[in-house]
């Protein structure tokens, strides 16, 4: 996990702030139908919003609306991680968004690592209101492939989960996470490997496909686990690109 200092932080979240309260000029005519598809983000365990902060400007610059959200206690969210009672409680900011969309508009969302949970659950939750599902680099159950089978590819995974959200058990989270081929085996999901992942190695993001196969598959070079820091043109690109095919 590449945590960055403190101080870091700060100054990321206000850069994160500034580029979030600014609005594109104007609508280029390529752009998504109004009202039709907001990217939805979902950090990993341990990130916040902020880690989106290059990624957000490229979406808008298209015409998308875009909404980076803080799971509880993560980011500029300040409950306390002792309050969390489930891993339903630490998503509920993903849920919550979910389901206040207007009508008529749905969410293209993106999940990384331990992100790829909330996703999975928003996805069996409200079918409807996705587009379409990005797990980069990120955690994937399916129908038949529940959390506790997922952590057996990965013996990091147990440390990996980490502080503070490390205080669900598998079976809190599998309990949780039940996921049908009905409503979140209709939503187009997509995989982004992260090539140079030295916390999902490839190899895991492999076997994690081959137990639950997405419609695509895209590849990104030289990316490391933090892949919307390393290579934030190329998901941004590849992000857009898919939007235009799934949506
Ligand atoms: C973005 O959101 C605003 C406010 O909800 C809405 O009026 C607009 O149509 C949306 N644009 C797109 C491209 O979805
Ligand atoms: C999760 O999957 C494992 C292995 O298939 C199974 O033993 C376990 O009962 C499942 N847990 C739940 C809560 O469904």
């Amino acid at each position: 996990m590449e945590l960055l200092p403190s101080v870091l932080h700060v100054l990321i979240f206000f850069q994160y702030f500034l580029l979030s309260t600014s609005r594109p000029p104007t609508l280029p005519s390529s752009g998504p139908n109004p009202g039709r598809s907001r990217f939805v983000l979902v950090h990993g365990a341990g990130h916040g919003a902020w880690c989106w902060y290059k990624i957000i400007p490229i979406l808008k610059s298209h015409g998308y609306n875009v909404t980076a959200i803080d799971l509880v206690s993560s980011g500029i969210n300040l409950q306390s991680p002792d309050d969390l009672r489930s891993i339903s409680d630490y998503i509920e900011p993903l849920i919550g968004l979910i389901e206040s969309l207007e009508e008529g508009e749905r969410a293209i969302l993106v999940g990384h690592s331990l992100g790829g949970l909330a996703v999975s659950k928003a996805m069996e939750m409200f079918p409807g209101k996705v587009h379409m599902a990005v797990f980069a680099t990120a955690l994937m159950p399916g129908p038949n492939f529940n959390f506790t089978s997922l952590s057996q590819g990965d013996i990091e995974l147990a440390t990996l989960l980490v502080r503070p959200q490390r205080i669900f058990s598998n079976k809190d989270i599998d309990e949780n996470i039940v996921l049908t081929r009905k409503r979140y085996g209709s939503v187009n999901r997509i995989f982004v490997v992260s090539e140079k992942d030295v916390t999902f190695v490839k190899e895991f993001q492999l076997w994690m496909m081959k137990n639950n196969p997405p419609n695509q598959v895209e590849y990104i070079k030289d990316s490391d686990h933090m892949i919307m820091i390393s290579k934030p043109l190329d998901l941004a690109h590849r992000l857009l690109s898919l939007a235009k095919k799934f949506t």
